[in-house]
Protein backbone atom coordinates (compact mmCIF):
# COMPACT_ATOMS: atom_id res chain seq x y z
CA UNK A 1 0.00 0.00 0.00
CA UNK A 2 1.34 3.63 -1.06
CA UNK A 3 0.09 6.64 1.47
CA UNK A 4 0.18 10.09 0.99
CA UNK A 5 0.98 11.65 4.91
CA UNK A 6 0.69 15.41 4.62
CA UNK A 7 2.63 17.71 7.08
CA UNK A 8 5.09 14.54 7.97
CA UNK A 9 7.69 16.74 9.09
CA UNK A 10 6.09 17.87 12.09
CA UNK A 11 5.66 16.55 15.31
CA UNK A 12 2.90 13.80 15.34
CA UNK A 13 3.00 13.73 11.48
CA UNK A 14 6.76 12.22 11.52
CA UNK A 15 5.96 10.07 14.50
CA UNK A 16 3.28 8.69 12.45
CA UNK A 17 5.87 8.07 9.60
CA UNK A 18 8.62 6.51 11.99
CA UNK A 19 5.92 4.30 13.49
CA UNK A 20 4.37 3.12 10.45
CA UNK A 21 7.98 2.41 8.59
CA UNK A 22 8.52 0.84 11.86
CA UNK A 23 6.13 -1.75 12.46
CA UNK A 24 5.06 -2.27 8.87
CA UNK A 25 6.89 -3.79 6.20
CA UNK A 26 4.01 -3.51 3.77
CA UNK A 27 3.76 0.19 3.60
CA UNK A 28 4.92 2.85 0.99
CA UNK A 29 4.96 6.15 2.70
CA UNK A 30 5.19 9.68 0.14
CA UNK A 31 5.75 12.40 3.00
CA UNK A 32 4.44 15.61 1.40
CA UNK A 33 5.43 19.23 4.01
CA UNK A 34 5.96 22.56 3.21
CA UNK A 35 8.43 22.88 5.90
CA UNK A 36 6.74 26.23 7.61
CA UNK A 37 8.27 27.17 10.64
CA UNK A 38 7.04 24.13 12.76
CA UNK A 39 8.17 21.08 10.22
CA UNK A 40 11.77 19.64 10.61
CA UNK A 41 13.13 17.52 8.32
CA UNK A 42 15.49 16.61 11.50
CA UNK A 43 12.32 15.07 12.39
CA UNK A 44 12.42 12.22 9.74
CA UNK A 45 16.06 11.97 9.63
CA UNK A 46 16.45 8.50 10.94
CA UNK A 47 13.66 7.43 7.67
CA UNK A 48 15.04 9.46 5.14
CA UNK A 49 17.06 6.57 3.54
CA UNK A 50 14.49 3.68 3.98
CA UNK A 51 13.66 2.65 0.42
CA UNK A 52 9.69 2.47 1.22
CA UNK A 53 10.02 6.87 2.26
CA UNK A 54 9.86 9.65 -0.01
CA UNK A 55 9.90 13.08 1.27
CA UNK A 56 8.29 15.91 -1.42
CA UNK A 57 8.09 19.50 -0.17
CA UNK A 58 5.07 21.32 -1.23
CA UNK A 59 2.16 22.89 -0.18
CA UNK A 60 -1.58 21.07 0.62
CA UNK A 61 -3.07 24.53 -0.56
CA UNK A 62 -1.62 24.96 -3.92
CA UNK A 63 -4.05 23.12 -6.57
CA UNK A 64 -1.46 22.63 -9.12
CA UNK A 65 1.42 21.06 -7.00
CA UNK A 66 -0.99 18.97 -5.38
CA UNK A 67 -2.15 17.91 -8.89
CA UNK A 68 1.50 17.17 -9.76
CA UNK A 69 1.81 14.88 -6.45
CA UNK A 70 -1.15 13.17 -7.50
CA UNK A 71 0.01 12.40 -10.86
CA UNK A 72 3.41 11.24 -10.03
CA UNK A 73 2.49 8.96 -7.54
CA UNK A 74 -0.23 6.40 -7.40
CA UNK A 75 -1.73 6.60 -3.78
CA UNK A 76 -4.01 4.03 -2.17
CA UNK A 77 -4.68 5.83 0.62
CA UNK A 78 -4.19 9.88 2.07
CA UNK A 79 -3.76 10.99 5.80
CA UNK A 80 -3.93 14.32 6.18
CA UNK A 81 -1.84 15.96 9.11
CA UNK A 82 -0.94 19.32 7.51
CA UNK A 83 -1.95 22.21 9.52
CA UNK A 84 -1.37 25.29 11.30
CA UNK A 85 -1.29 24.21 14.89
CA UNK A 86 -1.11 27.11 17.36
CA UNK A 87 -4.21 28.40 19.28
CA UNK A 88 -1.95 31.65 20.03
CA UNK A 89 -0.54 32.00 16.72
CA UNK A 90 -4.43 32.04 15.22
CA UNK A 91 -5.18 34.76 18.12
CA UNK A 92 -2.62 36.58 16.24
CA UNK A 93 -3.62 35.75 12.96
CA UNK A 94 -6.46 34.02 11.62
CA UNK A 95 -5.87 33.44 7.77
CA UNK A 96 -3.04 30.80 7.47
CA UNK A 97 -5.19 28.66 9.37
CA UNK A 98 -8.15 29.08 6.79
CA UNK A 99 -5.64 28.87 4.20
CA UNK A 100 -3.51 25.47 5.03
CA UNK A 101 -6.42 24.03 7.51
CA UNK A 102 -9.93 24.65 5.66
CA UNK A 103 -8.45 25.36 1.44
CA UNK A 104 -5.67 22.99 2.19
CA UNK A 105 -7.80 20.35 3.58
CA UNK A 106 -10.57 21.17 -0.05
CA UNK A 107 -7.45 20.85 -1.70
CA UNK A 108 -6.59 17.36 -0.98
CA UNK A 109 -9.97 16.00 -1.06
CA UNK A 110 -10.66 16.92 -4.23
CA UNK A 111 -7.80 15.58 -5.85
CA UNK A 112 -7.86 12.44 -4.04
CA UNK A 113 -11.78 12.01 -4.79
CA UNK A 114 -10.63 12.83 -8.68
CA UNK A 115 -8.18 9.75 -7.87
CA UNK A 116 -10.56 7.38 -6.49
CA UNK A 117 -8.19 6.78 -3.27
CA UNK A 118 -9.72 3.93 -1.14
CA UNK A 119 -9.19 5.51 2.13
CA UNK A 120 -8.66 9.19 3.36
CA UNK A 121 -8.30 10.03 6.49
CA UNK A 122 -8.24 13.37 8.17
CA UNK A 123 -6.23 14.02 11.83
CA UNK A 124 -8.65 16.26 13.75
CA UNK A 125 -8.73 17.50 16.98
CA UNK A 126 -10.62 17.33 20.20
CA UNK A 127 -10.66 21.39 20.21
CA UNK A 128 -13.72 21.10 17.38
CA UNK A 129 -15.90 20.11 20.60
CA UNK A 130 -15.05 23.65 22.29
CA UNK A 131 -15.11 24.05 25.93
CA UNK A 132 -16.42 21.49 28.88
CA UNK A 133 -17.66 22.03 32.20
CA UNK A 134 -16.20 20.32 35.38
CA UNK A 135 -17.93 16.72 34.22
CA UNK A 136 -18.54 14.77 31.30
CA UNK A 137 -16.21 13.65 28.19
CA UNK A 138 -16.44 14.56 24.46
CA UNK A 139 -18.15 11.71 22.51
CA UNK A 140 -18.14 11.55 18.65
CA UNK A 141 -21.98 12.89 18.28
CA UNK A 142 -21.40 15.79 20.49
CA UNK A 143 -21.97 18.92 18.73
CA UNK A 144 -19.40 21.02 17.43
CA UNK A 145 -18.21 24.24 19.21
CA UNK A 146 -15.11 25.39 18.58
CA UNK A 147 -13.48 29.00 20.40
CA UNK A 148 -10.56 29.81 18.73
CA UNK A 149 -9.81 30.47 15.10
CA UNK A 150 -7.83 27.32 15.28
CA UNK A 151 -10.42 24.80 16.30
CA UNK A 152 -13.12 27.25 14.06
CA UNK A 153 -11.08 25.80 10.58
CA UNK A 154 -10.33 22.26 11.93
CA UNK A 155 -14.33 21.68 12.78
CA UNK A 156 -14.39 23.66 9.13
CA UNK A 157 -12.82 21.20 7.45
CA UNK A 158 -14.14 18.04 9.16
CA UNK A 159 -17.58 19.11 8.08
CA UNK A 160 -15.72 19.37 4.52
CA UNK A 161 -14.43 16.06 4.89
CA UNK A 162 -17.75 14.63 6.07
CA UNK A 163 -19.84 16.47 3.08
CA UNK A 164 -17.33 14.49 1.20
CA UNK A 165 -18.08 11.07 2.44
CA UNK A 166 -22.46 12.10 1.88
CA UNK A 167 -22.05 13.99 -1.31
CA UNK A 168 -19.47 12.03 -3.41
CA UNK A 169 -19.61 8.71 -1.52
CA UNK A 170 -15.89 9.70 -0.65
CA UNK A 171 -14.66 7.08 1.90
CA UNK A 172 -13.57 9.86 4.09
CA UNK A 173 -13.14 9.45 8.23
CA UNK A 174 -12.02 11.49 11.14
CA UNK A 175 -9.41 11.10 14.14
CA UNK A 176 -10.09 13.77 16.67
CA UNK A 177 -7.45 13.41 19.29
CA UNK A 178 -6.39 15.47 22.61
CA UNK A 179 -3.29 17.21 23.42
CA UNK A 180 -0.48 14.87 22.11
CA UNK A 181 3.47 15.61 24.16
CA UNK A 182 6.30 13.87 23.50
CA UNK A 183 9.42 14.23 21.26
CA UNK A 184 9.73 16.26 18.55
CA UNK A 185 6.98 18.94 19.10
CA UNK A 186 7.41 22.41 18.47
CA UNK A 187 8.68 24.53 21.35
CA UNK A 188 6.26 26.80 21.69
CA UNK A 189 3.38 24.03 23.05
CA UNK A 190 3.33 24.14 26.98
CA UNK A 191 4.70 20.89 27.47
CA UNK A 192 8.29 21.72 25.37
CA UNK A 193 7.88 25.22 26.56
CA UNK A 194 7.94 24.14 30.29
CA UNK A 195 10.76 21.85 29.31
CA UNK A 196 13.25 24.28 27.97
CA UNK A 197 12.70 26.93 30.55
CA UNK A 198 12.73 24.66 33.20
CA UNK A 199 16.61 23.63 31.70
CA UNK A 200 17.24 27.19 31.51
CA UNK A 201 16.21 28.40 34.74
CA UNK A 202 13.89 30.55 33.08
CA UNK A 203 9.84 31.36 34.69
CA UNK A 204 7.89 28.81 33.51
CA UNK A 205 4.85 30.86 32.17
CA UNK A 206 1.06 29.76 32.95
CA UNK A 207 -2.03 31.37 31.94
CA UNK A 208 -4.75 32.38 33.77
CA UNK A 209 -4.94 30.58 37.00
CA UNK A 210 -3.53 27.28 35.99
CA UNK A 211 -6.87 25.06 36.37
CA UNK A 212 -7.23 24.47 32.57
CA UNK A 213 -7.66 20.62 32.07
CA UNK A 214 -6.57 18.99 29.00
CA UNK A 215 -6.07 14.80 28.30
CA UNK A 216 -2.76 14.34 27.77
CA UNK A 217 -1.74 11.48 25.16
CA UNK A 218 1.41 10.31 24.46
CA UNK A 219 2.16 10.71 20.71
CA UNK A 220 3.04 7.33 20.07
CA UNK A 221 -0.24 6.12 21.26
CA UNK A 222 -1.65 8.66 18.74
CA UNK A 223 -0.15 7.23 16.03
CA UNK A 224 -0.98 3.77 17.42
CA UNK A 225 -4.74 4.95 16.18
CA UNK A 226 -4.31 6.59 13.34
CA UNK A 227 -3.17 3.23 11.55
CA UNK A 228 -5.89 1.48 12.88
CA UNK A 229 -8.05 4.41 11.55
CA UNK A 230 -6.71 3.42 7.73
CA UNK A 231 -6.79 0.27 8.33
CA UNK A 232 -10.39 -0.33 9.98
CA UNK A 233 -12.08 2.85 9.84
CA UNK A 234 -15.27 2.83 8.69
CA UNK A 235 -15.85 6.06 5.80
CA UNK A 236 -17.98 8.87 7.20
CA UNK A 237 -17.12 8.14 10.85
CA UNK A 238 -15.48 10.10 13.66
CA UNK A 239 -13.53 8.46 16.04
CA UNK A 240 -12.40 10.03 19.21
CA UNK A 241 -8.68 9.07 20.85
CA UNK A 242 -7.59 10.17 24.28
CA UNK A 243 -5.63 8.70 27.15
CA UNK A 244 -7.75 9.49 30.12
CA UNK A 245 -5.39 11.34 31.71
CA UNK A 246 -6.91 14.53 32.27
CA UNK A 247 -4.45 16.90 34.16
CA UNK A 248 -4.77 20.81 35.07
CA UNK A 249 -1.88 22.44 33.58
CA UNK A 250 -0.79 23.60 36.95
CA UNK A 251 -1.02 19.88 37.78
CA UNK A 252 1.45 19.09 34.72
CA UNK A 253 4.13 21.80 35.51
CA UNK A 254 4.05 20.63 39.06
CA UNK A 255 4.43 17.05 37.76
CA UNK A 256 7.27 18.05 35.26
CA UNK A 257 9.38 19.82 38.26
CA UNK A 258 9.60 17.06 40.15
CA UNK A 259 10.80 15.08 37.46
CA UNK A 260 13.49 17.36 36.29
CA UNK A 261 14.09 18.13 40.09
CA UNK A 262 13.43 22.25 39.71
CA UNK A 263 11.73 24.35 42.44
CA UNK A 264 8.33 25.26 41.86
CA UNK A 265 9.51 29.12 42.04
CA UNK A 266 10.12 29.02 38.89
CA UNK A 267 5.95 28.59 37.89
CA UNK A 268 5.09 32.64 36.53
CA UNK A 269 1.24 33.14 36.48
CA UNK A 270 0.89 35.13 33.18
CA UNK A 271 -2.06 37.06 31.34
CA UNK A 272 -4.90 34.49 30.09
CA UNK A 273 -5.24 33.32 26.78
CA UNK A 274 -8.11 34.88 25.17
CA UNK A 275 -11.12 32.15 24.46
CA UNK A 276 -9.15 30.17 26.84
CA UNK A 277 -11.04 26.58 26.80
CA UNK A 278 -11.25 25.31 30.06
CA UNK A 279 -11.68 21.53 30.22
CA UNK A 280 -10.89 19.00 27.49
CA UNK A 281 -12.11 15.22 28.07
CA UNK A 282 -12.61 12.43 25.65
CA UNK A 283 -14.90 9.54 25.40
CA UNK A 284 -12.79 6.78 23.30
CA UNK A 285 -15.00 3.96 24.09
CA UNK A 286 -15.62 3.81 20.39
CA UNK A 287 -12.02 2.66 19.26
CA UNK A 288 -11.76 0.56 22.62
CA UNK A 289 -15.02 -1.48 21.18
CA UNK A 290 -14.37 -1.59 17.72
CA UNK A 291 -10.21 -1.73 17.35
CA UNK A 292 -9.57 -2.62 21.26
CA UNK A 293 -7.49 0.21 21.32
CA UNK A 294 -6.06 1.73 24.90
CA UNK A 295 -3.87 3.43 25.89
CA UNK A 296 -0.78 2.14 27.82
CA UNK A 297 1.35 4.71 28.73
CA UNK A 298 0.67 6.27 32.13
CA UNK A 299 1.46 10.05 32.39
CA UNK A 300 4.76 10.27 34.68
CA UNK A 301 6.44 7.76 32.06
CA UNK A 302 5.82 9.31 29.35
CA UNK A 303 6.76 12.72 30.55
CA UNK A 304 9.96 11.14 31.77
CA UNK A 305 10.81 10.30 28.01
CA UNK A 306 9.92 13.44 26.53
CA UNK A 307 12.72 15.67 29.01
CA UNK A 308 14.67 12.75 28.44
CA UNK A 309 14.21 13.37 24.77
CA UNK A 310 14.72 17.41 25.29
CA UNK A 311 17.56 16.71 27.51
CA UNK A 312 19.45 15.27 24.79
CA UNK A 313 18.58 17.23 21.64
CA UNK A 314 19.33 20.54 22.69
CA UNK A 315 21.30 20.90 19.37
CA UNK A 316 17.70 20.36 17.93
CA UNK A 317 16.20 23.12 20.22
CA UNK A 318 19.61 25.13 18.76
CA UNK A 319 18.81 24.70 15.30
CA UNK A 320 15.54 26.17 16.30
CA UNK A 321 16.78 29.18 17.78
CA UNK A 322 19.40 29.45 14.95
CA UNK A 323 17.09 29.77 12.40
CA UNK A 324 14.86 32.12 10.62
CA UNK A 325 11.70 31.27 12.53
CA UNK A 326 14.20 32.75 15.51
CA UNK A 327 12.34 35.77 15.48
CA UNK A 328 9.11 34.59 16.43
CA UNK A 329 10.77 32.29 18.94
CA UNK A 330 12.59 35.31 20.98
CA UNK A 331 9.13 37.46 19.86
CA UNK A 332 7.36 34.92 22.16
CA UNK A 333 9.22 35.01 25.37
CA UNK A 334 9.34 38.72 24.97
CA UNK A 335 6.06 39.24 25.24
CA UNK A 336 5.95 36.72 27.89
CA UNK A 337 7.84 38.71 29.64
CA UNK A 338 6.05 41.67 28.97
CA UNK A 339 3.09 40.27 30.23
CA UNK A 340 4.70 39.24 33.67
CA UNK A 341 5.69 42.94 33.72
CA UNK A 342 2.14 43.97 32.99
CA UNK A 343 0.82 41.77 35.62
CA UNK A 344 3.62 42.92 38.48
CA UNK A 345 2.96 46.60 37.49
P1 LIG B 1 2.90 20.68 13.83
O1 LIG B 1 2.60 22.13 13.83
O2 LIG B 1 4.00 20.14 14.65
O3 LIG B 1 3.15 20.19 12.33
C1 LIG B 1 2.37 20.62 11.24
C2 LIG B 1 3.10 20.20 9.96
O4 LIG B 1 2.28 20.57 8.84
C3 LIG B 1 4.46 20.90 9.77
O5 LIG B 1 5.43 19.97 9.39
C4 LIG B 1 4.19 21.91 8.67
O6 LIG B 1 5.34 22.20 7.89
C5 LIG B 1 3.11 21.20 7.87
N1 LIG B 1 2.27 22.14 7.11
C6 LIG B 1 1.63 23.25 7.57
N2 LIG B 1 0.96 23.85 6.57
C7 LIG B 1 1.16 23.09 5.46
C8 LIG B 1 0.72 23.16 4.12
N3 LIG B 1 -0.05 24.19 3.70
N4 LIG B 1 1.09 22.21 3.24
C9 LIG B 1 1.89 21.19 3.64
N5 LIG B 1 2.36 21.06 4.90
C10 LIG B 1 2.00 21.99 5.79
O7 LIG B 1 1.50 19.98 14.19
P2 LIG B 1 1.18 18.67 15.05
O8 LIG B 1 1.05 19.04 16.46
O9 LIG B 1 2.08 17.59 14.61
O10 LIG B 1 -0.31 18.37 14.50
C11 LIG B 1 -0.51 17.56 13.35
C12 LIG B 1 -2.01 17.40 13.13
O11 LIG B 1 -2.61 16.81 14.27
C13 LIG B 1 -2.73 18.73 12.90
O12 LIG B 1 -3.71 18.54 11.90
C14 LIG B 1 -3.38 19.02 14.25
O13 LIG B 1 -4.55 19.79 14.09
C15 LIG B 1 -3.69 17.63 14.74
N6 LIG B 1 -3.74 17.45 16.20
C16 LIG B 1 -2.72 17.88 16.99
C17 LIG B 1 -2.75 17.64 18.37
C18 LIG B 1 -1.64 18.09 19.29
O14 LIG B 1 -1.79 17.97 20.50
N7 LIG B 1 -0.51 18.57 18.80
C19 LIG B 1 -3.85 16.96 18.92
C20 LIG B 1 -4.89 16.55 18.07
C21 LIG B 1 -4.80 16.77 16.71
O1 LIG C 1 -6.43 19.34 22.23
C1 LIG C 1 -5.70 19.15 21.05
C2 LIG C 1 -4.95 20.40 20.71
O2 LIG C 1 -3.88 20.51 21.66
C3 LIG C 1 -4.40 20.43 19.29
O3 LIG C 1 -5.47 20.42 18.39
C4 LIG C 1 -3.53 21.66 19.06
O4 LIG C 1 -2.93 21.63 17.78
C5 LIG C 1 -2.44 21.68 20.11
O5 LIG C 1 -1.66 22.87 19.97
C6 LIG C 1 -3.04 21.62 21.51
O6 LIG C 1 -3.78 22.84 21.80
P1 LIG C 1 -3.72 23.53 23.25
O7 LIG C 1 -4.07 24.95 23.11
O8 LIG C 1 -4.48 22.72 24.25
O9 LIG C 1 -2.15 23.33 23.55
P2 LIG C 1 -1.03 24.30 24.15
O10 LIG C 1 0.19 23.47 24.36
O11 LIG C 1 -0.91 25.56 23.38
O12 LIG C 1 -1.66 24.65 25.58
C7 LIG C 1 -1.99 23.62 26.51
C8 LIG C 1 -2.56 24.29 27.75
O13 LIG C 1 -1.52 25.03 28.41
C9 LIG C 1 -3.64 25.32 27.47
O14 LIG C 1 -4.58 25.31 28.55
C10 LIG C 1 -2.90 26.66 27.43
C11 LIG C 1 -1.81 26.42 28.45
N1 LIG C 1 -0.51 27.11 28.23
C12 LIG C 1 0.08 27.01 27.01
C13 LIG C 1 1.30 27.59 26.77
C14 LIG C 1 1.96 27.49 25.41
C15 LIG C 1 0.11 27.79 29.27
O15 LIG C 1 -0.43 27.86 30.38
N2 LIG C 1 1.33 28.36 29.05
C16 LIG C 1 1.95 28.30 27.82
O16 LIG C 1 3.07 28.85 27.67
Amino acid sequence: MKILVTGGAGFIGSNFVRYVLRVRQDIDIVNYDLLTYAGNLRNVEAVSGDPRYRFVRGDIAEKAQVEKLFEEYSFDAVVNFAAETHVDRSILDSSPFVRANVAGTVCLLEEARKRKVSKYVQISTDEVYGSLGPTGAFREDTPLDPSSPYSASKAAADFLVLSYHRTHGFPALITRCSNNYGPNQFPEKLIPVLIQNALEDRPLPIYGDGMNVREWIFADEHSRAILMALERGNPGEVYNVGSGHEKTNIDVVRELLRIMGKPESLIKFVKDRPGHDRRYAIDCSKIRREWNWSSEVDFSTGLAETVAWYKANQNWIQEIRDSSYLNYYERMYTNRDQTLSDLKA
